[in-house]
């Protein structure tokens, strides 16, 4: 394949990755989203294989060797890996762009047949500076953030003293490296600056992330997808590849969008998340039956009442969580949704946007249960109903649903916007004890007079519920 063909399937695959990501953003175009990035990927793959880049057959068979056995052990992560593990295996895969950033910097640093000259050079030389950067800090970072989303780390932020000193102190050894590096006189020379910075890098990583509280990671989530993408722009520069160029554009500034949107969700300010020692809010998780521990009596209630409650109620509004995701209790949630809508009983869904591990969790679980699109509303959209709807039903969740969030100052999640369920005439609250949930706070929802607890496994309890209702 010629120069300007492969332009011409670059660009096609470029704009397929534009519809991919447009086809993406709502529920019901995004199978066809998905389809749309697969085919611009293959294109992209092939093109670049068929390309005058890839000269003789040992090139292209050692490329083929190294897609089998990358390409195989993605298969198999994807498919071993549970639903609720999904954000973690996400992360590491982060993990795997930023250390693909940093080999390709270091191959074209060191690379004999290298043949830039003069201003060409230094461009050349700060684009691998800058992309092994990157790629150190996306790679270091990812792998934090892998240990806390699978609570290998603890999820408390770890703070060291003068962190924001000790950054800035980082900051300015890595442009002093930066300049050493540029000056250097030959690879051998080069590549002290480089080593130190890239260990700079790997340790800024480490502190950024772990610096960052449970409560925050879902913006750490994105944010480290969105520093992938550049990690993988930086990589197209060092090797000028313009789709990559693009592609990690693309994926950069769609992350960055989606932290900003998670930001608002959770009422943080961005820089703030990233300075760290945010989802502490400065205050402490009030201990269970300490001083500051919710006040009132737990009412629990069994499935046959929770049943009576839904058969007797005009309007319902059922907001899951991520319990629901490990209890994999979606398609029972979907049965007892049809029964009560052909009772002619308003059935909603609200979706807070942090529900769960991952940004659209919720939705992509109602969504393989076949529940209706009309019928899962987003938090904002339904905040206002809660007043007017006679049953709220909690499926796994507990942050999002945490009254302290509105009414506790000091809580690590204060200020963050949650569903005001306990707003209903009656909410009913599915888990399976009195535990917290992931931002570890106590939820002074469970007390509430008008509460009622349903204490057991999701799928089993919700499998009770419908056996009541069928009846
Ligand atoms: P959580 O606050 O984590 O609460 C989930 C609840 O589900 C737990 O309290 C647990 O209580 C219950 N549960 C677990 N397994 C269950 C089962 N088999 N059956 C019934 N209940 C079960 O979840 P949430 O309300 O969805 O809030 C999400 C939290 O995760 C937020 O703090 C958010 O910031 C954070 N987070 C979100 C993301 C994204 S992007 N969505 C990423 C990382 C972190 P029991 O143990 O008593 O059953």
């Amino acid at each position: 394949m010629n120069a300007e063909l492969m332009t011409v399937a670059y660009i096609g695959a470029t704009i397929l990755f534009i519809l991919s990501l447009g086809g993406l953003s709502n529920p019901e175009t995004s199978r066809r989203g998905n389809l749309f990035g697969i085919i611009g990927m293959s294109i992209a793959v092939i093109a670049t294989l068929m390309g005058p880049r890839i000269t003789g057959v040992s090139s292209f068979a050692s490329i083929l060797i190294a897609m089998t056995v990358g390409g195989s052990v993605g298969i198999f992560a994807a498919i071993r890996v549970k639903m609720t593990q999904m954000p973690e295996l996400v992360a590491l895969m982060h993990s795997l762009v930023g250390l693909a950033a940093c080999l390709v910097g270091f191959a074209n640093f060191i690379d004999p047949s290298s043949h830039f000259t003069g201003s060409e050079k230094t461009i050349h030389e700060i684009e691998i500076y800058v992309g092994i950067l990157i790629g150190a800090i996306t790679f270091s970072g990812s792998l934090v953030a892998f240990g806390k989303l699978s609570g290998k780390i603890g999820g408390q932020p770890l703070l060291l003293p003068a962190r924001h000193l000790l950054n800035l102190g980082l900051l300015v050894t890595v442009i002093i490296a930066g300049r050493s590096f540029l000056d250097a006189g030959s690879i051998e020379q080069g590549l002290v600056p480089l080593y130190l910075m890239t260990v700079i890098a790997l340790l800024f990583g480490i502190h950024m992330v772990i610096a960052i509280g449970g409560a925050d990671m879902p913006v750490v989530v994105s944010m480290l997808n969105s520093y992938s993408g550049w990690a993988a722009s930086a990589t197209g520069f060092m090797l000028s590849n313009d789709l990559l160029i693009v592609v990690g554009a693309l994926v950069g500034s769609s992350g960055a969008i989606l932290s900003y949107i998670m930001c608002r969700a959770m009422n943080r300010h961005f820089f703030a998340v990233i300075a760290g020692g945010f989802g502490t809010g400065g205050g402490k998780a009030p201990a269970a039956g300490g001083d500051a521990a919710p006040q009132g009596e737990v009412q629990p209630i069994n499935a046959a009442d929770t049943a009576e409650l839904l058969r007797n109620a005009e309007s319902v509004i059922i907001v899951p969580g991520y319990g629901m995701a490990v209890a994999q209790a979606q398609h029972t949630v979907c049965e007892i949704t049809k029964i009560l809508r052909e009772k002619g009983i308003n059935v909603r869904f609200g979706i807070h946007p942090v529900a769960g591990r991952m940004p659209g969790h919720m939705n992509v679980l109602l969504a393989e249960a076949r529940v209706p699109y009309d019928i899962v509303l987003e938090m904002d959209e339904l905040n206002q109903d809660f007043p007017k709807t006679d049953v709220t039903m909690v499926i796994g969740a507990n942050d999002i649903v945490n009254p302290a969030a509105q009414d506790n100052p000091n809580s690590p999640i204060a200020g963050m916007p949650v569903l005001e369920v306990w707003k209903a005439k009656t909410s009913i609250v599915m888990k399976r004890s009195m535990a917290s949930g992931y931002a570890g706070v106590d939820n002074p929802l469970f007390y509430k007079e008008n509460n009622r607890m349903l204490f057991g496994d999701a799928k089993k309890m919700l499998d009770e519920v419908l056996i009541s209702l069928a009846k």
